[in-house]
């Protein structure tokens, strides 16, 4: 049976004010007003309830963009996402400002944010400023809660796992022209794939998570590519389970702090051509970690005839030096 969040008459007096709105995740956050500085106090019991709970609702709070960013460093230093529309002035705002002609981006795919960093970010604020009258809810799902659902089989199989990520679902801004492809080169250069745990640690909590996604994860490293396939299915099927989920329906003047190192979000893409304006901040996170176990190659892939490789005096191709 798997065990949700703690109930919150067990946590310490807090200068903050809880209210659990889900079973595994989520939490709304009252007695604290955004457009001002907050005390120390304050600030520890966010940061507690945002690694507990994943995602803090915070409702009423009419911020400005300066609030938001200031709020945002209080948690530690502001990324600026590669392929965002984010202004040359403030590069660590993002604006979503979809309307009639400008159609939400590929948000609907479930995600951690940017994990095709060697570093991706510890959490991300969203601040609605415009809400549709119907539909532009974000879903979110623990990570923990699908880890703790799997059988202990198939935990302890994929326990040492890593998997690598990449910018997969940005490629595409870049197709069509010869300058174009220079870009995106370059940007490979830039952003090269990374290799993150299957199963990561949460460094507050010490929870384990699944920490593979279908945006950006690519396959599951030394595995055949069919058994890769197959498993990365598996484990990215299990945000489908409803009772670890937690949908947000937004009004204006929210703002949403999630935390992306046990969580996975998909924002619902049903509200076009109306508008919807929202403001984000990324705060840049730690290098992700697995439980130390590392799963040994020739547990992960039978090979017909031995790995051409893995022979040194072999007749060299003609890329080799
Ligand atoms: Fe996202």
């Amino acid at each position: 049976m798997i065990s949700p969040a703690p109930h919150l008459s067990s946590v310490a007096p807090s200068p903050i004010k809880l209210r659990r709105i889900g079973a595994f995740l989520g939490a709304e956050v009252t007695g604290v007003d955004l457009t001002k500085p907050l005390d120390a106090a304050t600030f520890e019991a966010i940061k507690q309830a945002h690694a507990e709970h994943g995602v803090l609702v915070f409702p009423h709070q009419q911020i400005s963009s300066e609030d938001l960013k200031r709020f945002g460093r209080m948690f530690g230093e502001l990324t600026v996402h590669p392929f965002s529309t984010s202004g040359k002035e403030q590069p660590e705002l993002i604006v979503y400002d979809n309307k009639e002609g400008n159609p939400p981006p590929p948000t609907d795919i479930w995600h951690s944010d940017e994990t095709f960093r060697e570093c991706p970010p510890m959490g991300t604020m969203l601040c609605s400023k415009i809400v549709p009258e119907i539909g532009g809810d974000t879903v979110f799902c623990s990570m923990t809660a699908a880890y703790e659902g799997l059988s202990d089989r198939l935990q302890k199989f994929i326990d040492g796992l890593e998997a690598v990520h990449d910018f997969k679902p940005f490629k595409q801004l870049f197709e069509g022209s010869e300058e174009g492809w220079k870009r995106l080169r370059a940007y490979e250069e830039i952003y090269r794939p990374v290799t993150h745990p299957v199963v990561r640690v949460h460094p507050v909590t010490g929870k384990k998570s699944l920490f593979v996604n279908p945006q950006f994860t690519l396959y599951i490293k030394g595995m055949e590519e069919s058994e890769s396939r197959d498993l990365l299915d598996r484990l990215c099927r299990c945000v489908n389970m409803l009772e670890h989920q937690y949908r947000h329906r937004w009004e204006p003047d929210m703002l949403v702090f999630w935390d992306n190192r046990f969580l996975q979000h998909a924002a619902v893409h049903d509200y076009y051509p109306q508008r919807r304006m929202m403001e984000r901040v990324t705060i840049k996170g730690d290098r992700p970690f697995g439980t130390g176990a590392v799963a040994a190659p020739e547990e992960l892939r039978k090979l017909k005839a031995p790995s051409v490789m893995s022979f040194k005096d072999r007749p060299k191709r003609q890329h080799e030096l």
